[in-house]
């Protein structure tokens, strides 16, 4: 069987672009072999095709196929668990096809979902920094930077679901604004383009006890000024820094301002183990039976030639919630 696949074409050392990629024809054989159906796309892919990555997990190399979640249905397998027509999630990556053993494949619940992206989605680390991290509880005045992201989206409903008083997000354009108001239930939101202190002192004149960022910079400055002592700071992406080099990237947070306040400086790194993936379906999908729970999520139709350029779309801000490639 021949896939067809995009390659990393070296690391990327500076801004990302067009010409960091590659598309590739393979020939592939396995145990199973398997149609791509759904890819997904997100920022923290960017640190994987980075010379310098700064996660804990090795950096993708040139050469090779980006590695990413992938959902497919099942085409032939020598396995007697999987059966053609399955629906299976794996890292497959990237590629129009894939095959290997069936250890590769995890089996998925067709009827779990209204649709198959649901499975894509950011999840586990919204619902992990949002419970487990910030602790986020009743009575909690939340600010969620980053909230028409795909993790920031599922954070701020995830907060509002597990008893805040109040969600503010912070979001692109005044667009992302009335989508996290109007259909993801926000209280409130508002530009970062604003004096985003100025926003969050009108928007929350009581001050916020939690803070789930995505972005850093000058939003975590300002949630550091309108902060009550003791507010927790759930740490968990730099999206206003991604494009920099590693010590830009991940600029010092200013912990004197923090202590002042006894703020908890909470940074965390979720690693998508059983327990956090379980935590967040059986949550997700109690909430979605209620209907207090939108998936927000940008679905991009497109051939898999198409896709770095789906994911360079992605880096821009141009779509909304958690993003997948449906592969035409
Ligand atoms: N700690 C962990 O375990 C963990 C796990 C997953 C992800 N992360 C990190 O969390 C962050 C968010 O991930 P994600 O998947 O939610 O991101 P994402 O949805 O893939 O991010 C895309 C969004 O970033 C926003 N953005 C781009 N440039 C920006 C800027 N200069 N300032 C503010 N926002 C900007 C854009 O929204 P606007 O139009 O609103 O600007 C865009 O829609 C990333 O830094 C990621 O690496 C951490």
């Amino acid at each position: 069987m021949i896939t067809r696949e995009i390659q990393l074409t070296t690391q990327i050392a500076g801004v990302p672009s067009r010409e960091h990629f590659t598309v590739v024809e393979a020939e592939i054989d396995g145990e199973v072999l398997v149609r791509t159906d759904h890819l997904g796309l997100a920022a923290t892919y960017l640190e994987l095709m980075r010379s310098d990555c700064h996660l804990p997990v090795p950096a993708w190399q040139p050469n090779q196929r980006i590695g990413v979640m992938a959902i497919g249905t099942v085409l032939r397998s020598a396995d007697p668990d999987l059966h053609e027509g399955d629906l299976v999630q794996s890292m497959s990556g990237w590629s129009t096809h894939s095959a290997g053993p069936a250890t590769s494949y995890v089996k998925l619940d067709r009827d779990a979902y209204p649709d198959p992206t649901y499975h894509l989605g950011q999840g586990p680390t919204a619902y992990y920094g949002m419970a487990d991290v910030a602790k986020v509880g009743p009575g909690d005045v939340v600010f969620v930077s980053g909230a028409a992201g795909g993790v920031g989206s599922l954070a701020g409903q995830i907060a509002r679901n597990m008893g805040a008083s109040k969600v503010i997000g912070s979001a692109g354009s005044q667009a992302k604004v009335d989508y996290l108001v109007g259909e993801l239930g926000f209280d409130a939101a508002f530009d970062y383009h604003q004096d985003p202190v100025a926003a969050l002192t009108e928007l929350a004149p009581e001050g916020i006890t939690v803070f789930f960022d995505t972005v850093g910079g000058t939003l975590y400055e300002a949630a550091l000024a309108v902060a009550v002592p003791g507010a927790r700071f759930a740490s968990c992406g730099s999206l206003s820094t991604q494009l920099g080099a590693a010590a830009q990237r991940f600029p010092e947070p200013d912990r004197a301002a923090a202590a002042a306040k006894r703020i908890e400086l909470l940074p965390f790194s979720c690693h998508h183990t059983p327990d956090q993936i379980a935590a967040w379906h059986s949550h997700f999908r109690t909430w979605l039976d209620q209907n207090t729970f939108v998936f927000p999520q940008t679905v991009v139709e497109a051939g898999i030639d198409a896709v770095p350029d789906a994911f360079l779309s992605l880096l821009r801000g141009d779509y909304r919630g958690n993003v997948s490639v449906r592969l035409t």
